[in-house]
């Protein structure tokens, strides 16, 4: 054979080492993308599939750049988006995780960079989530030009044409390791910057402190040639980009320029008022909200609100400022910043962000008629109805505790949207609206609309339930600490949901030292004595606030009654049980204390059972109090026996 020729065989090697050479040789630097993203289903000029692995390392820490952008305003969601870190985002550019940053901010993100087949990549994901959405709007809209439309198609199954909402996409995010020739010249770091219409690349490299002449070549740019919005250009640097200076914006003087901006292309020159300006505004409102919940706290507490009938007066001294950042250090380290983020990023995988507009599309612009109260819309999202619920600045503990739990007896989370320093929940609607609504509301209407016994059982059983799921399924067991009938919803069939979660936070460890808390929030009549007298948190507050509402229940009266006449004054329900009870006469004395409503039409001698369970749930002694997995169980029992119940049974009690 000729292969045994010495010849051959040069020739041979040659041939294989070609493409190295070639490699090498006209492969060195990353070829700029070229506007090719917009074609996507032209893929031969291979830049738009993404920078190849021409690098000394096959992975490397790199930076990207995003721009704050509706729904994505804050660190913790970009980095969600972007599948980053939130904590070196917020680190690398001075905010806090979850600050809202103002729209078309420039973000520097910190991501480490990696070889995949032939590109680099940094992976993110993405699930589709409306119809409208095509590879194209996810790497172009979405992701701004930090992926194409060509890199998305050829690292996913579905078909382009046959995208369904749901499926989650891989997003190969652009980004590159610096080239032999690169380090050898003292680079570090290929920054991956987003040109946005009116960017010149003599602009970017002042506002990177980066060198003009290496970032042409390292995008293989001359002076002549023309960059494009929502394309991403390499920076080279040989130190980690810190806090990003922006120059004045430029005169239109440069050579390599974008051309005319696109017709919603954001203006480079007023996005340039820069991260600093967003620092002080971030910084300044997280200041405000605490300074205003400190403000409403004192006040509210001053001025206890009496309630007269027909006054909507919020009885909850915790209501104003559900949700803001706690104002004592009691709280544990779970709901500081750094060990939100990562919640915040498992949380966001199944809900969904909502674009503000969306929100006010829901509710036509916040108007009266959609308030349900206070600060909470129904909303009609997607042809579901929804409560959406404003909340002024950090949610993250109800956040990230709505996101763990999952049961049918606690509200559901579906999503959330960030907007202006507010955070706006949207949970499933229940169409009864509250506990106590359900309770009061009708009093002078109809008897025939109030609860009946079975269903106040019902949600006896439910309230329980979902509580215990609280105390024993959680993982860290929870305390909700503002369980109160206006906290408990109520759905079309009579079923309850616990709601609020804003002050609920991990119980201690078994065996560990009790939480104790100066700082006492909650409603009246609801709290109980350990944690009013010494500030005592366990799972036992949430007995207390529990019985409370069983009394309601049996009672259809407030937690907090206020006596007219001699005895003027408030008076709690959990005071007046042990009267009743322990009263001569019990019997008689409980049938008066039974809701009116209820006529005759419920089993006495349950009645009598649930209200001594609801009596030792109130008892000033937390250790005499049931735990809430026993309530369930006597609950449920109570409950099995109303169904064997038969009115008739009643009847010769009647008086
Ligand atoms: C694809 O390659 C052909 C021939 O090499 C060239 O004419 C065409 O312009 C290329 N298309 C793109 C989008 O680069
Ligand atoms: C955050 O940055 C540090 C170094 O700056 C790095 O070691 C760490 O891995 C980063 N965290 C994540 C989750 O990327
Ligand atoms: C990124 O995703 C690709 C598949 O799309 C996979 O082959 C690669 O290992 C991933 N890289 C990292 C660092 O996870
Ligand atoms: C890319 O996204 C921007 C911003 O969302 C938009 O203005 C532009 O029209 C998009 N380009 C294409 C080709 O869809
Ligand atoms: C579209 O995708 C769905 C599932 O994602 C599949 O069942 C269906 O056959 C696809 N249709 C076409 C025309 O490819
Ligand atoms: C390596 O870098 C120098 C400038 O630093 C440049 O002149 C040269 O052309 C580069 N070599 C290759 C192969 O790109």
């Amino acid at each position: 054979m000729s292969f045994s020729s010495p010849s051959s065989l040069l020739l041979l090697l040659l041939l294989h080492l070609l493409p190295v050479l070639f490699f090498w040789s006209c492969h060195s630097q990353q070829p700029y993308i070229n506007n090719a993203q917009l074609n996507c289903y032209a893929t031969n000029g291979s830049g738009a599939l993404g920078y190849s692995c021409n690098g000394v390392q096959p992975s490397c820490p790199s930076f990207l750049t995003f721009r704050a952008e509706s729904p994505y305003l804050s660190p913790a969601l970009i980095a969600f988006l972007l599948s980053a870190d939130t904590a070196n985002i917020s680190r690398l550019n001075s905010v806090t995780d979850v600050s809202p940053l103002p729209a078309d901010d420039l973000i520097l993100i910190p991501i480490s960079c990696s070889c995949s087949n032939q590109f680099y990549q940094h992976n993110a994901s993405y699930t589709l989530k409306t119809l409208t959405e095509t590879y194209l709007t996810v790497a172009n809209d979405t992701y701004q030009g930090l992926s194409t439309c060509q890199a998305l198609m050829d690292q996913n199954p579905f078909d382009s044409r046959n995208l369904s909402v749901g499926d989650k996409l891989a997003v190969p995010l652009r980004c590159a390791c610096p080239t032999l020739n690169q380090t050898s010249a003292g680079i570090k770091y290929l920054v991956s910057y987003l040109i946005i219409s009116g960017d010149d690349i003599p602009t970017i490299a002042q506002t990177f402190n980066a060198d003009y002449q290496s970032i042409l070549a390292s995008n293989k740019l001359n002076e002549k040639s023309t960059i494009y919005p929502y394309t991403t250009l390499l920076i080279p640097l040989s130190t980690a980009p810190t806090k990003l200076s922006f120059p004045p914006p430029p005169a239109p003087s440069s050579t390599s320029n974008v051309p005319p901006p696109s017709p919603s292309g954001g203006g480079g020159g007023s996005s340039h008022t820069g991260l600093f300006a967003g620092v002080g505004v971030g910084a300044g409102l997280v200041l405000l909200f605490a300074a205003l919940a400190l403000f409403f706290c004192l006040r509210r507490r001053r001025a206890r609100p009496h309630n007269q009938g027909t006054i909507k007066e919020p009885v909850s001294i915790a209501t104003e400022y559900e949700g803001l950042p706690p104002k004592t250090n009691s709280f544990t380290s779970s709901t500081t910043p750094s060990q939100f983020a990562p919640r915040m990023r498992d949380a966001l995988d199944w809900m969904t962000v909502y674009k503000f507009e969306e929100l006010q599309r829901a509710t036509g612009h916040f108007d009266e008629e959609h308030r349900i109260s206070g600060s909470v819309y129904r909303g009609i999202i997607n042809g579901d109805t929804a409560a959406i619920k404003q909340l002024k600045g950090n949610v993250s503990s109800e956040i990230s505790i709505l996101k763990q739990i999952s049961h049918s007896s606690l509200i559901r989370l579906s999503g959330f949207c960030l907007h202006e320093g507010n955070t706006y929940i949207v949970y499933e609607y229940a169409d009864r609206g509250s506990l106590s609504d359900c309770l009061r509301h009708n009093k002078s209407a109809a008897d025939s609309t109030s609860l009946t016994w079975k269903q106040r059982i019902q949600i006896a059983c439910d309230v329980a339930d979902g509580v215990n799921y609280l105390h024993e399924y959680t993982n860290p067991p929870y305390i909700h600490k503002n369980l109160k009938s206006s906290n408990v919803l109520i759905t079309k069939d009579f079923r309850a949901k616990v709601a609020n979660f804003a002050l609920a936070r991990p119980a201690a460890e078994d065996g560990a030292t009790q939480h104790v808390t100066r700082h006492v929030v909650g409603t009246q009549g609801y709290l109980a004595p350990e944690y009013l007298e010494r500030g005592l948190i366990t799972p036992k507050l949430d007995v207390f606030a529990f019985g409370v509402v069983l009394l309601e229940l049996l009672s259809g009266k407030e937690a907090t009654i206020t006596r007219e006449g001699g005895e003027k004054g408030e008076v709690f329900l959990s005071l007046v049980i042990a009267d009743v009870l322990h009263g001569h006469d019990a019997r008689s004395q409980l049938r008066d204390f039974i809701d009116p409503c209820l006529r005759t039409d419920y089993p006495f001698d349950l009645a009598f059972a649930a209200a001594e369970l609801a009596m030792r749930c109130v008892s000033p002694d937390s250790n005499s109090r049931p735990a809430m997995n026993e309530l369930v169980i006597s609950l449920s029992a109570i409950y099995n026996s109303t169904l064997d119940w038969d009115p008739e049974d009643e009847k010769h009690f009647t008086f």
